[in-house]
């Protein structure tokens, strides 16, 4: 295969090297377009446009494949931990125990706030978001971070991204605690990572949350299904971000408010506010397919579709699974799961959803797990913003890794008025 691409402009013959990555996918390398002819790219949404060589995670949304650093998702929710993965993100690498203890412990030591940070969250209206929260509080918490300003060094990269991953998760439960008006429930350094999460979540002073090794191995999956999903809308906020030099909290804050939109991370709130919808309504789903297919209506059928999958997100495939498991363990019989079953049913019979391969994504049965776990509504897409950090951190590491790496700068075509006078005020149309 000729590794080389034509192109013609205005008569003129233009070669340009095609980039060919480990699975063979293959990219035409533009970045000497505009020097050499005068033109750039326009692709609007970037649907065809590769923004990096990545090492990290590998998507081949054709067959439904996602692996994290070569492992697949299926082989990493059964057999590996959040922490265990985030390490292979982060390094690329599965850790030995050696390493594997040294970072948890680092998490541990870390799990705590400044004390000052505690008044901050006292700053927040009770009905403010926890996405804003956590935003704000990522970036707050990055002023009681000593060194964080420093120039990147990689021997205290380890430290930096402990300390965020380890305190993100204090952060979203002290917004929790705090829109609830609940005491704040601190860390307890003999939990692990996702039991932690839980206790400070919904222990009381006066009485212990219950873990159930089921809950909170539930928890763990979703947070390790979340974990990275290669040049999304968010992981580029970090990277774009990153190529700033800005710091790695900074670039995370960016990250958070990136996933809130209802077309990414705050697609998993918006699900279950449609089932809700539909239930109440009496309607089984099949009023709200016919009205998901009207593009008058303003309805879209919430957690089905995704730019880069177009056949069963394999992540949807595993929650699925959990999703009903969980729900017998805990003997919840919800409404909303059937709704869900009987949606995806349709979705998958109709010619609409079939041509356009719109299937169920990663938000479509997530809910309703965190749902029955007692998470609530508004916390679903800080509990997808746990579960990215690591991804984040190991795209913001591999764009500070990069050696002779440049900001990223995209261009535009511009579509405005061309040059005009300015019009005194008195001299300006009335309208
Ligand atoms: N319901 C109904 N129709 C849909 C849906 C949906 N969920 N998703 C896409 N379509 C339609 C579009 O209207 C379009 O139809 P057309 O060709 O007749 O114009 C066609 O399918 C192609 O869709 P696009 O909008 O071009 O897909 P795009 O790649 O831009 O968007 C997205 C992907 C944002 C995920 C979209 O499918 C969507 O809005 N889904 C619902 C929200 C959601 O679940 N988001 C979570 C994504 S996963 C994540 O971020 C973790």
């Amino acid at each position: 295969m000729d590794n080389v691409a034509k192109l013609e402009i205005d008569g003129k013959s233009y070669s340009l090297p095609i980039a060919v990555g480990s699975e063979k996918e293959r990219g035409i390398d533009i970045s000497t377009l505009r020097q050499s002819t005068g033109c750039i790219t326009l692709d609007e949404s970037y649907g065809n446009t590769g923004s990096c060589r990545s090492n990290i995670t590998f998507i081949d949304g054709e067959k439904g494949i996602l692996r994290y650093r070569g492992i697949p998702i299926e082989v990493l929710a059964e057999q590996s931990s959040f922490v265990e993965t985030a390490w292979l993100l982060i390094y690329g690498r599965l850790p030995n125990r050696k390493e594997l203890k040294r970072f948890s412990d680092l998490l541990t030591q870390n799990e705590m706030l400044h004390e000052d940070l505690k008044f901050h969250f006292e700053g927040f209206p009770a009905h403010a978001h926890p996405m804003a929260i956590l935003s704000a509080m990522i970036n707050a918490t990055s002023c009681f971070v000593p060194g964080v300003l420093d120039a990147y060094d990689p021997a205290k990269f380890e430290l930096q991204a402990a300390r965020l991953l380890s305190k993100v998760r204090t952060i979203a439960a002290f917004a929790f605690r705090k829109s609830r008006g609940l005491p704040i429930v601190y860390p307890k350094p003999a939990f692990k990572y996702t039991a932690n999460f839980l206790h400070m979540m919904f222990s009381d002073p006066y009485e212990e949350y219950d873990l159930k090794p089921e809950v909170v191995r539930a928890l763990d999956m979703i947070f390790l299904l979340h974990a990275d999903h290669e040049q999304n809308c968010s992981t580029s906020t970090v990277r774009m971000i990153a190529s700033s030099q800005a710091n790695i909290f900074a670039c995370a804050a960016g990250g958070v408010c990136a996933l809130w939109g209802p077309l990414h991370g705050g697609a998993n709130q918006a699900v279950i506010e449609m089932l809700e919808d539909i239930h109440r309504s009496g309607d089984d789903g099949s009023k709200f397919i016919v009205a998901a297919k009207d593009k008058k209506s303003g309805r879209k059928l919430m957690g089905f579709g995704h730019r880069v999958y177009k056949n069963y997100d394999p992540r949807a495939k595993i929650i699925k699974e959990q999703c009903d498991k969980m729900l017998r363990l805990l003997k919840i019989d919800d409404p909303l799961l059937d709704i869900a079953k009987k949606l995806e049913e349709a979705a998958l019979h109709d010619s609409y959803f079939v041509e356009r391969k719109l299937y169920p994504n990663v938000d479509f049965y997530s809910g309703i797990i965190m749902r029955a776990i007692g998470i609530p509504l508004e916390m679903f897409t800080v509990i997808f913003a746990i579960g990215r950090m690591p991804g984040w951190i190991a795209n913001y590491k591999e764009v500070m890794d990069q050696v002779g790496g440049r900001i990223s700068r995209p261009r535009q075509i511009y579509m405005g008025p061309t040059e005009q006078p300015y019009v005194q005020i008195d001299q300006r149309i009335k309208k």
